[in-house]
């Protein structure tokens, strides 16, 4: 029996992950050409159930991020099909363990050309075990990081493009060298747009805040979640532009993303944010989302896809 993340999918077949191998003339591996999505599916122990988080908007997102960088898989690729195959794949990997799924579409082809067009595309997944890859209890500390968010304008920042994150590893590295957990990124203007990979909000006066979309952030869908969680808790939610000594000032800052989930900051440049802990309304918004998320409630069941225990046998051989 495998280990879970040993199977993935690669150009319309399962295979072991050793065999999933890309020619080092593939354009995508040259440019960065390609986009991808990071997706989370929690185990309920007590439910004996996987679900997938959000699943169907990733996919979506998927899609949107290849159409703005003429990515143009196969017709038969559509959205219900990628979501199959990212089900399927869950399934046969057998996970009783939370985990990440990393669906790519990618420039497939060789070409030494700088070209999005005419090029195959691609598709993959793959799967890992995954755990918390933050505490999300402990407080961040963060810094404003001098690299600036990619602008909408040179690479567009609302897809997910492989190649972009150059820009996120840059920032989260110069981070950690300094001590720090966590690089928040101002745009080319000097406003606050998000964190290497994950977006921000503030809370001010019981105010819950976060960068408007049009402020080069990737308009994450666990902000969504937390939007939506915070509106129904009765909290006033706000999207617009936020200036870098807000952050300084804010009386609770957090972090939201598929990685981080909903993880507290608890300074910011060196200054405490709020009393030095996680905020009220930071605590009440993660621990509903971790509810959520795990399927501890039945509240928001179209958020969580239920993965199946057993692979159906006529979808032993997904096509591409
Ligand atoms: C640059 C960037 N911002 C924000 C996010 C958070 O998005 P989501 O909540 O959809 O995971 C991510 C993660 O995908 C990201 O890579």
């Amino acid at each position: 029996m495998s280990n879970p993340g040993d199977i993935v999918y690669l150009e319309g077949q399962f295979m072991e992950r050793d065999r999933a191998r890309v020619p080092i003339t593939t354009h995508a591996f040259n440019y960065g050409t390609g986009c991808f999505e990071g997706i989370r599916a929690y185990w309920n122990a007590d439910k004996e159930q996987l679900y997938a988080i959000r699943l169907r908007e990733h996919v979506q997102r998927l899609l949107r991020s290849a159409r703005i960088l003429h990515l143009e898989p196969d017709s038969a690729l559509d959205a219900p099909r990628i979501e199959a195959v990212i089900l399927e794949l869950l399934a046969r990997n057998g996970y009783r363990q939370d985990a990440y799924v990393r669906p790519i579409l990618y420039k497939s082809g060789s070409s030494i050309k700088i070209t999005m067009t005419g090029i195959a595309t691609g598709f993959c997944v793959y799967t890992e075990p995954f755990g918390d890859y933050l505490d999300i209890h402990k407080g961040l500390s963060v810094m404003i990081s001098a690299w600036r968010r990619i602008d909408d304008n040179a690479v567009p920042a609302r897809a997910k493009p492989t190649g972009a994150y150059i820009n996120a590893a840059l920032a989260s590295d110069e981070a950690r060298a300094r001590g720090f957990d966590e690089a928040i990124l101002l745009t080319g203007d000097g406003h606050v747009a998000e964190a290497s990979s994950s977006n921000l909000f503030l809370v001010q006066d019981g105010v819950l805040i976060t960068p408007q979309a049009s402020d080069d952030v990737l308009v994450g869908i666990t902000r969504d979640c937390v939007l939506e969680i915070a509106r129904r808790q009765g909290a006033q939610v706000v999207e617009r532009r936020v200036d870098r000594s807000e952050l300084l000032a804010a009386d609770e800052v957090f972090l939201s993303g598929t990685g981080v989930q909903v993880a507290p900051i608890t300074s910011v440049d060196g200054r405490r944010v709020g009393d030095g802990i996680m905020g009220p309304m930071t605590s009440r918004i993660q621990q509903e989302y971790l509810r959520l998320v795990r399927g501890e409630t039945d509240a928001l069941a179209e958020w969580r896809t239920s993965v199946p225990q057993a692979v159906p046998t006529q979808q032993a051989t997904i096509g591409k």
